[in-house]
């Protein structure tokens, strides 16, 4: 009786309401479970069934959020993304264009989509990456760092270089392993390091002479920079040019720290994704370009920030292939693969963007081209507005001390603990202009050292810039 009672609740399904029904009497036919449970079973037969059912406040305990994920809970996206849906201020918080990105990249999407296309671009691809993508990305890179890539050991395709960063992260740091990381860094640096059971070092770029407002006078002190090294320090995660401070790290730096990795055997994660959009005279360097670091060092980049298209949340990584084979082997135990008509589309442009390189038609020129007219637009308003901006070498993001104009707000409402975080939400309630807080790229004993600051993204139609120049100065003769 009581395996038939088992076998029995097996067939059963929760309705909505929490009670008991059949599956073979969900149908639209038999619409209340009160009839259900009326009429087709004595009440006998229920209360044997909730005895053998488990409590919500059972399954509940049981499944409470995994330990491993326990301390990980916030986000500062899903937190800002959420406010900005509630308030629909001006957005410069999130970094992508609010346009539409490069034809000629829209329209290679198009053409998978074709009747007439190849019907296997629907379907799953290789693993690792389709091979028109890696071959492609082998190629290019190839190129640019001056040697053979193979594309099907040396690079993978990924969700976004954000599964890029965990497959190297869940592959090559378990317990025991320290990871150096600098801040500000982007922020799943930390959590995707705790979670692979390792422990994060954290050092910050502080900037030499405060008044001086470029990125590049935030740096790295060296002897503090060495004493984080020991025999546990597995990796380190290098972000140039940097999110959010715009810093595109030199040569020399570069190579120091590269000369600290080759002494205490220790490998290199670079976090590219902004490597195209690097301003004036400064040069991105390929840390994997650089004496005896290819094999030590797993370079990531984004196609969502290669081609303004991150909803398309592809990324991808490369490196020598004993790095690389601890990536693949993270990436099969995990997604598997990447959205196949994505990948065509990408190693298409690519291939035209190869071609093209280093002319002005290269997407890359005109994009960095454009976007240097949007920073210098952003620098002016923040200017006039009297906040004092730190310009950015590289990428789209722009630190903002927003301390001048603390007089002007009134944060005695707002509850976070960091003043950033209060400021950037009475901003975006009272002048309708979100930003994102840049304490959220810090480590908690450090986040201090970010409080006086906002980060503004660049990356926006020029009505949206000017509609952000206005808020602006409204806030300054408020
Ligand atoms: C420095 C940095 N790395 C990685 C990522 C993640 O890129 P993706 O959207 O391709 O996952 C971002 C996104 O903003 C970023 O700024």
């Amino acid at each position: 009786m009581a395996c038939q009672t088992i076998r029995s609740a097996a067939r059963l399904r929760p309705s909505v309401l929490g009670k008991i029904i059949p599956d073979s009497l969900t149908s639209s036919r038999i619409s209340s479970s009160r009839f259900v449970r009326k009429e087709l079973f004595p009440s006998s037969f229920y209360s044997q069934v909730r005895m053998t059912s488990s409590s919500s406040s059972d399954i509940q305990n049981k499944f409470a959020l995994d330990n491993k994920y326990q301390g990980l809970e916030n986000n500062v996206w899903v937190e800002f993304i959420d406010l900005n849906a509630k308030l629909q201020p001006l957005n410069l918080g999130q970094g992508f264009p609010d346009f539409m990105p490069a034809e000629s990249v829209v329209r290679e999407l198009a053409k998978t989509c074709d009747i007439e296309a190849n019907p296997l671009l629907h379907q799953y691809t290789r693993g690792y990456g389709h091979p028109r993508l890696v071959k492609a990305l082998a190629n290019l890179y190839g190129n640019l760092i001056n040697r053979g890539i193979n594309p099907m050991t040396e690079v993978l395709v990924t969700g976004g270089a954000y599964g890029s960063l965990f497959c190297a992260i869940m592959s090559n740091v378990g317990p025991g392993d320290e990871v150096i990381i600098i801040e500000p860094y982007f922020d799943c640096y930390e959590p995707l390091v705790r979670l692979a059971g390792g422990t994060p070092r954290f050092i910050s770029l502080k900037p030499e002479n405060p008044t001086d407002a470029s990125s590049a006078s935030w740096a790295l002190n060296m002897e503090e920079l060495r004493s984080l090294f020991n025999v546990k320090t597995k990796a380190i995660i290098v972000n140039t040019p940097n999110n959010p401070l715009g810093k595109v790290f030199t040569r020399q730096e570069l190579t120091d720290i590269g000369d600290l990795c080759k002494e205490f055997n220790v490998i290199v994660i670079s976090d590219e994704v902004y490597e195209w959009l690097v301003y004036e005279d400064n040069v991105h360097t390929r840390i994997a370009s650089l004496d005896g670091m290819w094999d030590r060092t797993i370079t990531i980049g984004s196609a969502g920030k290669t081609f303004s298209l991150t909803g398309w949340k592809l990324g991808w990584s490369y490196g020598p292939a004993h790095l690389m084979r601890n990536l693949h082997i993270a990436h099969q135990n995990c997604v598997y693969a990447c959205p196949t008509p994505l990948q065509e589309a990408l190693g298409a442009q690519l291939e035209k963007e190869i071609k093209r390189l280093n002319t002005p038609d290269s997407f890359f020129y005109k994009m960095v081209t454009d976007l240097k007219e949007r920073r210098d637009l952003m620098v002016r308003s923040v200017r006039d507005s009297g906040m004092i901006p730190v310009v950015p070498e590289g990428g789209y993001f722009m630190m903002v001390n927003w301390k001048p104009l603390e007089n002007k707000a009134d944060l005695s409402e707002e509850t976070d603990a960091q003043a950033d975080y209060r400021f950037v939400k009475w901003f975006a309630k009272t002048h309708k202009l979100l930003g994102i807080p840049p304490s959220a790229f810090y480590s908690n004993d450090h986040k201090h050292l970010a409080e006086d600051y906002l980060r503004l993204c660049f990356y926006k139609k020029t009505e949206t810039l000017q509609k952000a120049d206005e808020i602006l100065k409204h806030l300054k003769n408020s």
